[in-house]
């Protein structure tokens, strides 16, 4: 079971690693290179660019935390009889400030990027900025949908299946990749 997940993992990305690949050849050979334009605005989008990534590191480091300290499901399939030693409560506090904090740092991620996509002011015609977007405004929705109160049950569940995992994040961090470096080329 354990080593299925990591493999569903692995099997996920060399996947999405190879279709980019391939897109990243055909885009590459189709499309004439953008052209950097360096405007007032463009430099400030550069900054939100960067706190943008810093920010979803900071997301998935929780994630890596809960894993470490044997949380959540596949922790528990991971490290069965596992119990963090006493001297791990500051990473329990930390864990806790963290999960408190997550819906603002959410928020503010799915901002800040949407900002420096906004600023940046670069035509989104390639898939891997579309598919960031996409992915994007799914993780803002659903995590909306897991943190409102009135959810319904179901949906909440379905929110949760959908929005706490690593997938997205896998493909968030090979599409911004590849389109960044289809613009640099
Ligand atoms: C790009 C933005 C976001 C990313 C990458 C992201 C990622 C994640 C991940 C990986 C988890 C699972 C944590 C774990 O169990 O280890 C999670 C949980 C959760 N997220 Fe997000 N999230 C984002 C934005 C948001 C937003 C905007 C909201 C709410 C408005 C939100 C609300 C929640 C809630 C309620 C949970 C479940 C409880 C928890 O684990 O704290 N997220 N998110």
């Amino acid at each position: 079971m354990v080593i299925k997940s990591f493999k569903g993992l692995l099997i996920y990305t060399a996947a999405v690693l190879a279709v980019s690949i391939v897109y990243f050849i055909y885009a590459y050979n189709t499309y004439p290179p953008i052209a950097e334009s360096e405007t007032f605005l463009s430099e400030i989008g550069e900054g939100f660019g960067e706190i943008g990534l810093w920010a979803l590191l900071f997301i998935y480091a929780r994630t890596l935390l809960k894993l470490m300290m044997g949380k959540g499901a596949l922790a528990k399939r991971l490290l069965p009889d596992y119990s963090p030693p006493a001297a791990a409560s500051i990473f329990e506090r930390l864990l806790c400030y963290l999960n408190r904090t997550h819906v603002y740092v959410g928020i503010a991620t799915v901002a800040v990027v949407l900002l420096h996509i906004v600023l940046m002011g670069t035509p989104l015609n390639n898939l891997f900025f579309q598919a960031v977007l996409v992915l994007l405004v799914w993780q803002g929705v659903f995590g909306m949908f897991l943190a409102w109160r009135y959810s319904p049950k179901e949906l909440r569940k379905f929110s949760y299946l959908v929005h706490a995992q690593f997938v997205t994040g896998i493909s968030l961090g090979l599409f911004s990749w590849f389109g960044h470096l289809l613009i640099d080329s």
